[in-house]
């Protein structure tokens, strides 16, 4: 067989994929299975976006679109980051991607070439290491442990930025710990930021519609507006409409920067479909009473979940304030076993207890920190308690 690109040596597939994918076989095999893998929200889109599905399908040119996106879509990703609180952005600010995977892939494709640096923090969400390990990237992750409450520090930031990368990879809230920033936080943070003027600053916020506690939702631009001439903003609709599978994700940032992503565009992708389009506007621009409501619903199934680790003796967990994950601390189980099964770490945790226990979870070394595991609370309200209840008696069951 002739040889495959060295890049798709360094290409893996997915973890939490592979943890869901087991989950689905035990299933499907007659288990009882309660799945707190996977981080998809719990909810569709509202009549209004099918009706403009419809609606669109009822007059649909079948023609390529344009390759940053419609004019309708974009002045609704106008609209909608102006209510964020980014105010002066016009157009040609904006770019559009089949969510916010393809974004950040070309992303880093426009801003990353082979060997340069890009820095994130640890816990991080699986697929930035892969990305930047396709491209050839190389990574400078910043450790941010739990006695930090997961949360990347001013100090550790201007150290990771004196190094000049080309690019700091921000999430807030954060997939998989659920940690939101504060208005100080980022302030402090943007402080430094702005000491360094070499390097491409990303904030892949996503999650910005759920946000728990009043902390509210906040972004180095808004604490230090000068930075917007290297601020590249990311959403998406998959999580704050229920809309994964439409999959509409854009980019907010300084002109040069959304037109190398619309020239990539229009050799990947060339464009989004009509009818996904008009679903896209009608989600943005329509009423929303579902993002306010599943957030509020959130907030109810995290406070659920921190009741319940919290009774589990040994198990820390940080309190999320947004998004829908919880990312406890579980290294009081490792160099035990259960029922004959030693535990040495987080991948044997997590097999174990799928296995013993039908729970799946997700072990956090595929985030970058092997002492905690991701319990992503989209299930119904339901299979809480249970699958809680189960990871307490695998817990109290080890010796
Ligand atoms: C932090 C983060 N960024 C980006 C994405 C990708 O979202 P999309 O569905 O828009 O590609 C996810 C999906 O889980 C995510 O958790």
């Amino acid at each position: 067989m002739p040889q495959f690109a060295q890049r798709v040596g360094r290409a893996k597939p997915s973890a939490i994929m592979v943890i869901a994918e087991k989950a689905k076989q035990l299933k499907a095999a007659g288990r009882d299975i309660i799945s707190f893998s996977i981080g998809v929200p719990n909810f569709l889109p509202g009549a209004h976006v099918y009706a403009a599905a419809r609606e669109a399908l009822s007059h649909d040119s079948g023609q390529y679109g344009s390759n940053r996106g419609a004019d309708a879509l974009l002045d609704a990703f106008l609209q909608h980051i102006e209510a964020l609180g980014f105010s002066g952005y016009g157009r040609l600010n904006l770019s559009i991607g089949i969510g916010a995977k393809q974004v950040l892939y070309n992303l880093a494709e426009a801003l990353l070439d082979e060997g340069d640096e890009i820095c994130f923090a640890a816990p991080y969400w699986t697929t930035y290491r892969d990305i930047a390990d396709i491209v050839g990237a190389k990574v400078n992750v910043l450790h941010c442990g739990l006695e930090q409450n997961y949360k990347l520090t001013p100090a550790q930031l201007d150290a990771a930025l004196a190094r000049k990368p080309r690019v700091f990879l921000f999430n807030n809230p954060s997939n998989p710990t659920g940690m939101v920033y504060t208005a100080e936080e980022i302030a402090a943070l943007a402080e430094v930021l702005a000491k360094h003027p070499d390097t491409w600053i990303v904030t892949d916020d996503i999650y910005n519609a759920m946000v728990f506690d009043g902390i509210g939702y906040h972004n180095f631009g808004f604490a230090r507006p000068e930075l917007r001439e290297r601020l590249i903003f990311v959403d998406s609709l998959s999580k704050t409409y229920g809309m994964p599978g439409w999959r509409v994700g854009f980019v907010a940032a300084p002109e040069a920067v959304a037109g190398a992503v619309t020239t990539l565009n229009s050799n990947h992708i060339t464009s989004v479909p009509e009818v996904i389009t008009a679903a896209a506007v009608a989600a943005l621009t329509g009423p929303q009473d579902i993002p306010k409501a599943s957030c509020a619903e959130f907030a109810g199934k995290r406070d659920i979940v921190l009741a319940a680790l919290a009774a589990i003796p040994g198990v820390v967990c940080p309190r999320p304030q947004g998004a829908f994950y919880a990312f406890p601390d579980i290294s009081v189980a490792f160099g035990k076993s259960h029922r004959g099964t030693a535990i040495a770490n987080d991948l044997e945790f997590c097999a174990a207890l799928l296995e013993a226990k039908g729970v799946a979870c997700v072990p956090g070394s595929a985030f970058g920190e092997p002492r905690a595991m991701r319990i992503s609370y989209t299930c119904p309200t339901a299979q809480l308690a249970p699958g809680l209840q189960r990871i307490e008696e695998f817990i109290a069951e080890l010796d």
